[in-house]
């Protein structure tokens, strides 16, 4: 199948997504990636236009100045963000993520003829993990603030694994964002003075993305740690 130049009113049961929004928790989602890993990008990116990991990416670069700080990609799978971050002159990139499956492909990626990734970590971050604390300047994500994988309290996790004044360009699926109540959450961390500068770049996950569709769009958070 070619790339969607416009999304069908079945577009979620013609590139699979009905069934992987029926995986849920992290043991799911350890077995869905394991049998996707191969065919995650040759399949899936291609066929569905996926443009999410550049629009994170941009947007998390817009105003990130510390090219050779590192930076944390969540949810890295296959390391099509990363390769973006590369391209963006982000120079220290470390990747996590629960499948190996996926880190292998990762793993595989080069930038510059160098490794594309510092450093690959295994981990599921809906619980808590060996991330050192203040370790990062910039933390983004594509694809893993979705239904069935992280609610707002694995931001918790990345707060504390961000240095102070850290940027963050967390997308995160406009349907999930609803359900789960990102808005409040992250509003609330505002007020009580963890957060700053907190706003929503609204953006396309794929290149035909249909205007009324909140599963087409990602509401990417923009903040700073405090
Ligand atoms: C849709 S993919 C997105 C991958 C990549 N960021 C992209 O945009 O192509 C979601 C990723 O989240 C990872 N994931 C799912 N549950 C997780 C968990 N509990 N902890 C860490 N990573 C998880 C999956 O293994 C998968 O690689």
């Amino acid at each position: 199948m070619g790339a969607m130049s416009e999304m069908p009113a079945d577009w979620k049961e013609r590139i699979g997504l009905d069934k992987v929004y029926d995986v849920a928790g992290p043991e799911g989602n350890r077995r869905l990636y394991a049998s996707w890993a191969e065919t995650y990008e040759s399949g899936f990116v291609v066929d569905s236009g996926y443009v999410y990991h550049r629009q994170a990416a941009e947007v998390f670069c817009e105003e990130f100045a510390l090219l050779d700080q590192p930076v944390l990609d969540v949810g890295c799978g296959t390391g099509i963000v990363g390769a973006e971050l590369a391209r963006l002159g982000v120079s220290v990139i470390d990747g996590i993520d629960i499948s190996p499956e996926m880190l292998a492909e990762a793993e595989a990626k080069t930038h510059d003829s160098r490794p594309l990734y510092r450093r690959l970590i295994e981990a599921d971050l809906t619980a808590s993990t060996a991330l050192a604390d203040r370790a990062y300047a910039g933390i983004v994500s594509s694809g893993a603030f979705t239904h069935g994988i992280f609610g707002p309290e694995t931001i918790s996790e990345l707060l504390r694994a961000a240095r102070p004044q850290a940027r963050f360009a967390l997308g995160i699926n406009s349907a999930h964002f609803d359900k789960a109540g990102f808005g409040d959450w992250l509003q609330q961390r505002q007020s009580t003075g963890l957060i700053t500068g907190l706003r929503f770049d609204l953006r396309p996950i794929y290149a035909g993305a249909d205007e009324s569709d909140p599963d087409q769009w990602s509401c990417i958070a923009v903040f700073a740690a405090v």
